[in-house]
C-alpha cells in the first residue's frame, strides 16, 4: 500500500518532469519556479488517495497534477490581489517579475490545468469536469467576497465563513470527490469524501488566517501581518471586533481606517488588540469544531481501512500544521 508520503513524492517527481524547455521563457519560467518551490501538495495528495479508497490511483494522477495547477495559478493572482511578496519563502512571482507576467503565466496554467484534468478517462470525464467547473467558479466567488470585505467592517462570522468555504473549501473537497469518482467510489462515497474535504478546508483557512498572525514567518513562508495590513475580515478580526470593549474596539476600527501607518506598528497593535480579545482560542475552538465534524462523515465512507487510516492520520497533521 502507497503511504501519503509516497503520493506526495509522485506528484512532486511529475511536477518536475512537466516543466520542459518551453518557449517564451517569460511565460513559462514563472511557472516551472512556482512549482518548483515546494508546497505541501496537499489537494492533488488528497486526490489520489481517495481514488485508493476504492480502486487504482493511476487513472486520478493527471487530473490530480491538474489540481495542483489550478492551485498555483490562483496563487499567483491571489498574490497580486493580496499584495504579497513572499510565498514559500521565496519572492512572489509577481515580485521576481512583473504583475503582467503573474497574471499571464496564471493564465496559461489554468488552461495547463484543464489539460490535464480532461486526461480523466472518458466514462467519468463528465463527472470530473461538472465537479471541477463549480468548484473554480466558487473560488472565484470566494476570492471576490475576500476583497470586497477589506473595504467593509460589517462582515458577520456567517458571511467570513461562507468566503473560506467558497475560496478555499471546496476545492479541498472537490479534490477529494474527484480522487473518488475516478476510483470507483459510490455516489454517496464520493459526497462523503466531498464533505469531509470541505470540513477539512475550512479548518485549514482558520488555520491560514492564525497562521498569518501568530505563526513563524520561516516555517510559514509568508509575511506574518500579510492579513492585518490588508484589513481582512478573518474569523480573528471578527470575533475581535465583536468582543472588545468600546474604546479597544474604537482602537481597532480606527487601526483599520488609518490611511498613514508604519506597518509593523499596525500589526504589532492589531496583534495586541487580538491578545486582549481573546481570539487566538476561538479561532482554534473553531477550527477544532470543523475538523471533529469532518471526521465524523469521513467515519461513514466505505473504503480500503488502510487508506482509511493514512487520510485521517495525514489529516490530524494538517490541522497542527505550522506551515
Ligand atoms: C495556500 O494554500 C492558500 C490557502 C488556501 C490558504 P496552501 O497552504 O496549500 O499552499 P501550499 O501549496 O502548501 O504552498
Ligand atoms: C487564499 O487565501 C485562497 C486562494 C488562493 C484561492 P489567502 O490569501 O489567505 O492565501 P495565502 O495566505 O495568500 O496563501
Ligand atoms: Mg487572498
Ligand atoms: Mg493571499
Ligand atoms: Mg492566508
Amino acid at each position: 500500500m502507497l503511504k501519503i508520503e509516497d503520493y506526495r513524492q509522485i506528484v512532486e517527481d511529475q511536477l518536475q518532469m512537466m516543466g520542459g524547455m518551453k518557449r517564451p521563457e517569460g511565460l513559462y519560467d514563472p511557472v516551472r519556479y512556482i512549482l518548483s518551490l515546494g508546497g505541501k501538495r496537499l489537494r492533488p495528495v488528497l486526490c489520489l488517495a481517495s481514488a485508493s479508497l476504492f480502486g487504482d490511483y493511476t487513472s486520478a494522477l493527471m487530473p490530480a497534477l491538474g489540481i495542483e495547477v489550478f492551485h498555483n495559478f490562483t496563487l499567483l493572482h491571489d498574490d497580486i490581489m493580496d499584495q504579497s511578496d513572499v510565498r514559500r519563502n521565496h519572492a512572489t512571482v509577481h515580485k521576481k517579475w512583473d504583475n503582467n507576467t503573474a497574471i499571464l503565466s496564471g493564465d496559461v496554467m489554468l488552461i495547463k490545468a484543464y489539460e490535464l484534468i480532461s486526461k480523466s478517462p472518458v466514462g467519468v470525464l463528465p463527472q470530473v469536469l461538472e465537479v471541477f467547473n463549480k468548484t473554480a467558479i466558487e473560488v472565484c466567488e470566494g476570492q471576490q467576497f475576500d476583497m470586497e470585505f477589506e473595504k467593509s467592517t460589517d462582515v458577520t462570522e456567517a458571511g467570513y465563513l461562507d468566503m473560506i468555504r467558497l475560496k478555499t473549501a471546496v476545492l479541498i473537497g472537490g479534490s477529494m470527490k474527484i480522487g473518488g469518482i475516478l476510483g470507483g467510489g459510490s455516489l454517496r462515497d464520493c459526497g462523503l469524501l466531498y464533505k469531509f474535504g470541505q470540513d477539512i478546508g475550512m479548518a485549514f483557512q482558520l488555520q491560514d488566517d492564525w497562521l498569518d498572525v501568530f505563526g513563524n514567518q520561516e516555517t510559514f513562508g509568508k509575511k506574518i501581518g500579510s492579513d492585518i495590513l490588508n484589513n481582512k475580515k478573518t474569523f480573528l478580526l471578527i470575533s475581535a471586533l465583536n468582543r472588545l470593549e468600546k474604546e479597544l474596539k474604537k482602537e481597532l476600527l480606527d487601526w483599520m481606517q488609518r490611511k498613514e501607518y508604519d506597518a509593523d506598528e499596525k500589526i504589532s497593535a492589531v496583534t495586541r488588540l487580538f491578545n486582549e480579545a481573546g481570539v487566538s482560542e476561538i479561532v482554534i475552538q473553531k477550527r477544532d469544531d470543523y475538523f471533529a465534524r469532518s471526521l465524523e462523515n469521513f467515519e461513514k465512507i466505505n473504503g480500503d481501512r488502510e487508506i482509511k487510516q493514512e487520510i485521517e492520520n495525514f489529516a490530524h497533521k494538517l490541522m497542527a500544521r505550522s506551515r
